[in-house]
């Protein structure tokens, strides 16, 4: 593990000025060549003039965007609330970059929250895509490509035996609750603050992210009666845990997690925290549940339960194994995964679950990974990355800190260390609403809130962080 927090690094970036722009072919350049002409002997005259960062097309299409969908969006952290100004309009991604409607390239640390882990449009995976869409987009009936899909994810995830796909995380996590109930008779589950598990209900407490970013408590619409049953704790705080057990025994059916977070910032779990839960959920006879939308395949090919040696009972999976398509899943021990109607009594069921384009995406993806080198690559550049901003920030004179396992990351402005949400709040976010716009100016798209962790793909390059690290050089003096 990674972990970096008000560490002195003597790492030092080798930082050139800004390279030039990479250059998409289609896209309006990013400088401006005049030519004068006057004859009749010919004379030329070129000024190169550098384009000024605009987002003129991105506000117009932002503003009309807002009178047809709350917010503009149509998921909150989008519209940029917690770091201010307008949001970027995308128009296409490639690799590591994405080029919004005014055709700013910037190099991408979102990757669509997730999935883009091989590289946004991987060639690969759209040729594939297209090859699947020649049969159609949906069957609503078995398919051979859920079986290699679900054969995948089984020999890749330790605690999963038998798997059911459905079609977004939100999805998983509450099909893995309902199970939980079911299989163990009992009601009460135990989350922790800051982490998120999608926008069912029951999960909507001290459910960081989206929730953090707007400064809202928990969400009017849910009914008292639909988190009655959720018992929260501070991260990485074992004896709030073994209270709740000792106060609420065998009524509790499960303690779900994000066992590295990614939805209050980016926070790992202390040394032996994962073993404790393990050990005191057995010795309660309740189910441990990781919940590994964003963890799958990211930290490890088997996730965070391979990265950590720790087995839990039952899994959620999203993001990568749709490879950016909408898809999720959750699966575990065939005795709990049998209760799944029409196995068994617990309902649960979806019109596009499973469906070929989603499959088909998943597999390419999960095969690209698999091949060797990737998790190294991935855990060189993020190393060199988080190593890199860390530096620039302190040189500048800033409270930070941060870490990061594999692909995924995350920074605070705050001395740290960072092991719970309270922690993460310390940090300054107007601080980080500032480093964020610079950013942006420079070419660099981070999620745009301080709660949120950063992702890099098998797309990126040296190259990428190396200009990522001079932009943070530069905006950091600035702020
Ligand atoms: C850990 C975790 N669980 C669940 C979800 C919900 O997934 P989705 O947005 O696909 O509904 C997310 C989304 O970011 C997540 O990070």
């Amino acid at each position: 593990m990674a972990a970096i927090s008000g560490v002195g690094l003597s790492w030092r970036s080798k930082v050139s000025e800004r390279p030039s722009t990479k250059k998409k072919p289609s896209r309006s350049s990013s400088t401006t060549i005049r030519l004068c002409v006057s004859s009749p002997r010919i004379k030329m005259t070129v000024s190169v003039e550098k384009k000024q960062f605009s987002i003129q097309k991105s506000e117009e299409i932002f503003n009309a965007a807002k009178e047809l969908m709350p917010g503009g969006v149509n998921s909150p952290v989008r519209a940029f609330k917690s770091v201010g100004g307008q949001p970027i309009v995308i128009d296409s991604v490639k690799g590591s970059h994405m080029w919004d409607v005014d055709g700013n390239e910037y190099i991408d640390y979102v990757g669509s929250w997730g999935p883009a882990i091989i590289g946004h449009a991987d060639d690969k995976v759209l040729a594939a895509l297209a090859e699947t869409m020649k049969k159609g987009t949906s069957f609503g009936a078995p398919c051979a490509l859920e079986n290699d899909l679900a054969e995948m994810v089984i020999s890749a995830v330790p605690s999963i035996e038998m798997v059911r796909f459905v079609n977004s995380g939100t999805e998983a996590c509450m099909g893995v609750l309902r199970l939980a109930r079911a299989f163990t008779s009992r009601a009460k589950i135990i989350k922790f603050e800051g982490c998120y598990h999608g926008h069912a209900d029951p999960f909507l407490v001290k459910a960081g992210s989206g929730v953090a970013t707007l400064g809202l408590p928990d969400s009017p619409g849910v009914p008292r009666a639909a988190t009655i049953d959720t018992l929260t704790s501070p991260y990485n705080d074992i004896s709030t845990v073994e209270n709740l057990f000792n106060t609420h025994k065998g009524e509790i059916a499960a303690v779900i997690l994000e066992a590295v977070v990614g939805n209050s910032g980016f926070i790992t779990p202390k040394p032996d925290f994962l073993n404790a839960l393990r050990r005191i959920t057995k010795e309660n006879g309740a189910l441990l549940i990781f919940d590994e939308v964003m963890t799958g395949f990211r930290l490890a090919y088997g996730g965070a339960q391979e990265y950590f040696g720790v087995t839990p009972d039952l899994t959620t999976l999203g993001k990568i194994i749709g490879g950016g398509l909408p898809v999720g899943a959750y699966g575990g021990r065939r005795e709990i995964m049998e209760m799944v109607a029409p196995a068994g009594p617990m309902y649960q069921a979806g019109t596009l679950s499973g469906n070929p384009l989603a499959m088909t995406a998943g597999i390419h993806t999960l095969r690209r990974l698999k091949e060797p080198g990737s998790y190294e690559h991935l855990d060189k550049i993020t190393g060199e990355l988080i190593r890199g901003i860390l530096d620039a920030g302190k040189n500048a004179g800033h409270e930070i800190s941060g870490g990061y396992i594999s692909g995924m990351f995350g920074f605070f402005f705050t001395e740290g260390p960072v092991y719970s949400f309270d922690d993460a709040k310390k940090s300054d976010t107007a601080k980080f609403a500032k480093f964020y716009r610079g950013m942006l100016e420079e070419g660099v798209y981070f999620a745009p809130s301080q709660f949120e962790a950063g992702f890099t793909s098998l797309a990126h390059t040296s190259e990428d962080i190396q200009r990522t690290i001079a932009a943070a050089e530069k905006v950091f003096r600035n702020i």
